[in-house]
């Protein structure tokens, strides 16, 4: 794996070779500790490269060290694992230096751990898998441990899970501290997500100009629009993604703030990416009025959002900003998923999930390669008819994303925040994408993400209540008088409960109603049925 110029210099900066020689080896670090070997290999190489032409310091004991660690993991031969046994131990003794403890790095750069490993090269056979070595030297090494990033760290090593780093942390702040600012200045937490429609989330890609130049036109007719910063966005664009979004956020009248006809909503760089910061950082200074929700990809637990949320309030203070952003998380890792519940209750901050098919089931390793919807393999047969055994039985295609939605609109109902269906990659099948999102509808999500203006028109159909269904439930909520006992209509038993959800029904197409004329009227033709 070769590492692009643009991103080393953007990762260790330029000037000072030390400096970046440093960074290089640090990356290095804490990409072996991920488990993506390959990367660590290209940064531990760079590192090699600017130290060779530097005098001797600790930072060479330190590469030194590393080497030496990565050649007692891949050879089981006993003369290499002593070399690199003493290399380590002539490091640890040259440059031992209980200055670096405050760092972190001195902690385990020392004649100890240097012993450790001469131990562990005596004895190839020890229980210690290859990467596991790796791993827990640079794990070590890093302390304090930065927060661990489950998704690609769990998937690479199994061996990994258990340890103390995947603890779960506490999902909340006490409850008295829950609706407090998190910074001095900045504007006060929702006690509620305001319900507002968000049928369609349509993406598009700042950066695109034919796409940018469509947006005007969108206002008013879609609920969200979104500026996406993330995947789908090359690498090169991501700078002119962003800047192409603060454009036309500024100059597009009706779009995000509050009030406007049409949300504005952005979707940021992942949190371990290069470019989020930078994302955060200006989204909020230069268009923070009008931004209404952010999305965070590829979240894994609390953490995340607790890490947003603050850094949101910072911004939000030093912007001066009246009104708080919302955060939507989208819900793309199985660690992500197993975390749910305390990621939908992590802040008041929070907007709602969507479901990232495409990223959760290459996470989980699923063996499909689409964007959302479902696979013809996955299915149930029917049983043989046992008099005509050799009869063609009929099969019944199933929806993979079942289980993940139920959980997601579950945590969400539980937290009074939103859940919603995300990409339907397959463009040209319309009707299936209607089936998806009618399936994501009747489970309880409230929108979708479109990828293409005619699933607008999908969304808005399937996401919003029939004429019937309303018809329907206006005559059991009048059937039901005071909510309370039961009623016969057509035949069918309705009490307490069915009059609930025909509640929800009937305040949805009241929200929607009134911000589309034309939904309007539809519901309002039923009026006297
Ligand atoms: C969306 O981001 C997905 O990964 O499906
Ligand atoms: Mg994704």
């Amino acid at each position: 794996m070769a590492l692009s110029e643009d991103l080393f210099q953007r990762l260790v900066g330029d000037g000072d070779d030390s400096r970046a020689a440093d960074r290089a080896l640090r990356l290095s670090l804490q990409w072996f500790a991920r488990g993506d070997v390959q990367i660590a290999f290209a940064w531990m190489a760079r590192a090699r490269r600017l130290l060779d032409s530097l005098p001797r310091s600790p930072l060479h004991g330190y590469l030194a060290y590393l080497e030496a660690s990565v050649d007692l993991e891949i050879t089981e031969d006993p003369e290499p694992a002593a070399a690199a046994a003493t290399a380590v131990r002539t490091c640890a003794r040259d440059f031992a230096d209980p200055a670096l403890d405050g760092d972190g790095l001195g902690t385990v750069w020392g004649v100890q751990t240097a012993e450790r490993m001469v131990r562990g090269a005596a004895s190839p056979t020890s229980s210690c898998t290859t990467s596991r070595r790796t791993r827990s030297t640079c794990t070590s090494w890093l302390a304090p441990e930065p927060g661990s990033r489950g998704g690609r760290e769990e998937r690479h090593t199994g061996a990994a899970r258990g340890g103390g780093r995947f603890r779960l942390m506490s999902p909340s702040r006490p409850a008295k501290d829950f609706f407090r600012p998190l910074a001095v200045g900045a504007p006060d937490p929702v006690r509620e997500v305001p319900a507002r429609p968000s049928r369609a989330i349509h993406f598009f890609d700042p950066s695109n100009e034919k796409m940018a130049s469509k947006i005007p036109d969108l206002v008013g007719k879609v609920d969200v629009l979104l500026g996406n910063l993330e995947d789908a966005v090359k690498a090169d664009n991501k700078e002119a993604a962003r800047a192409g979004l603060v454009t036309i956020a500024q100059a597009t009248a009706g779009l995000g703030g509050g009030s406007g006809p049409t949300q504005l909503w952005s979707r940021v760089n992942a949190l371990d990416s290069p470019w989020v910061l930078d994302d955060l950082t200006t989204l909020v200074g230069e268009i923070g009025h009008k931004l209404d929700v952010i999305m965070v990809p590829k979240v894994q637990g609390a953490e995340d959002i607790h890490y947003v949320d603050r850094l949101l309030a910072q911004l939000e203070a030093r912007a001066g900003l009246d009104r708080p952003i919302l955060v939507h998380a989208i819900l793309e890792t199985a660690r992500g998923v197993a975390n749910v519940e305390e990621i939908c209750g992590a802040s008041p901050r929070m907007q709602g999930l969507s479901l990232g098919p495409a990223d959760l089931a290459a996470d989980r390793r699923m063996k499909t390669t689409r964007v959302g919807g479902g696979h013809p393999g996955y299915l149930v047969r029917q049983d043989p008819d046992p008099q005509q055994p050799d009869l063609q039985r009929r099969v019944y295609q199933q929806d993979l994303w079942h289980y993940t939605i139920a959980r997601m609109v579950d945590a969400c109902a539980m937290h009074g925040i939103y859940p919603y269906y995300g990409p339907f990659g397959d463009i040209a099948d319309e009707v299936a994408c209607e089936d998806q999102f009618r399936n994501a509808f009747l489970l309880g999500c409230v929108g979708t993400w479109t990828l293409h203006p005619k699933q607008i028109a999908i969304a808005n159909r399937v996401f919003s209540p029939s004429v019937e269904d309303i018809a329907h439930a206006r005559r059991v909520v009048a059937a039901m008088g005071d909510g309370t006992g039961a009623v016969m209509l057509d035949g069918k038993m309705e009490d307490d409960a069915s009059l609930k959800q025909c509640l929800v029904m009937v305040e949805l197409a009241d929200q929607l109603a009134a911000i589309d004329p034309e939904l309007a009227k539809q519901y309002e033709a039923i009026a006297g049925e």
